[in-house]
């Protein structure tokens, strides 16, 4: 099946980059938020980011002014009713992602494809919410969507041939590459990443050394693009927790189970970036 339209649920974080993918890419995009004011703040996110690459000479004006004329917010699910692929990004909790697959499985066309976007909960289960899980999948991108060249697929035990080869397809002509994972809390990547950045709190809580020094450390003596500490900031803290929780209760392995502090910052709204605060301090 070719894909024309995409659907994206929910305009956070991820919501907003992958719409801004999917459209510069070139396919009409249709964001689901809430609310309107949840709506206005994450469209003009996707303005912020584009001009941004406007001014870095990544892109051309006419592109930014085009890919800005592909997306269409909504607060009607129903407006998803002619999309052959829908992301859900909405906040990571079960209920809630259950929900709203049961309600995309009543409008989207027979054939159309429900992906989710989750880092660890069960693919399946929400699969199980519709009547279609053999065309339902994980399409896990990285933040910020539109940057990070990496693309995991989620198969279930449900998800059929066809719809991971369109899903594959998708991936590649949003020019990421794709690794293929079995539908398993934190699939390839988190399962690897958390117990990473889980260690790098304990380290900072241990008063080892400060946050600067962990994040220069790890940058400049492993070589990687940021800090642990920065990086968890960039993911946010609640999604770090839950994802560890996640993982913790599957695989009950003490290197899953979040530190206090975590819980401590989520509590105390110490989200990262997005709340403005979370190891670090942002305007
Ligand atoms: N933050 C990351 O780095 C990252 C990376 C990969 C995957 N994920 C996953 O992506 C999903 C979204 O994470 P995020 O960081 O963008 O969160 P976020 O809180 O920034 O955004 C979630 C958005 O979904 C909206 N929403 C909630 N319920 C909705 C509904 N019923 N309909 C429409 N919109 C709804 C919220 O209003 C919010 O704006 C989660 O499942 C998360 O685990 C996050």
């Amino acid at each position: 099946m070719e894909i024309k339209k995409v659907g994206v649920v929910g305009c956070g974080l991820m919501g907003s980059g992958i719409a801004q993918l999917c459209a510069q890419a070139g396919y009409p995009v249709v964001v689901l938020e809430i609310n309107e004011e949840l709506l206005n703040k994450g469209l003009s996110a996707i303005d912020r980011s584009l001009s941004r690459s406007v001014d870095k000479g990544k892109l051309s004006p006419p592109d930014r002014e085009a890919t800005l004329a592909r997306i269409a917010g909504t607060t009607n699910t129903k407006d998803f009713a002619d999309c052959e692929l829908v992301i859900e990004a909405a906040v990571e909790n079960m209920d809630l992602k259950k929900k709203i697959f049961a309600e995309l499985d009543k409008i989207c066309p027979q054939e159309a494809i429900l992906a989710t976007n989750t880092s660890c909960l069960s693919i399946i289960e929400m699969a199980r919410a519709t009547a279609r899980a053999d065309r339902v999948l994980g399409l896990h991108f990285f933040s910020p969507a539109p940057v990070m060249a990496l693309l995991e697929i989620v198969r279930t035990t449900a998800t059929s041939d066809g719809t991971l080869a369109t899903g594959k397809k998708f991936g590649q002509s949003l020019g990421k590459t794709v690794v293929i994972a079995q539908d398993s809390p934190g699939f390839i990547v988190n399962r690897l990443l958390i117990p990473f950045l889980l260690n790098a709190i304990r380290v900072l809580d241990s008063g080892l050394a400060t946050k600067e020094d962990i994040d220069t450390a790890v940058k400049l003596g492993l070589n990687h693009p940021m800090g642990p500490l920065t990086l968890a900031d960039l993911i946010g803290l609640d999604v770090i927790y839950s994802v560890a929780s996640a993982l913790y209760e599957e695989f009950g392995e003490p290197q899953y189970a979040p530190p206090p502090l975590v819980k401590k910052m989520v509590s105390d709204g110490r989200l990262g970036r997005k709340t403005g605060r979370g190891f670090y301090e942002y305007k």
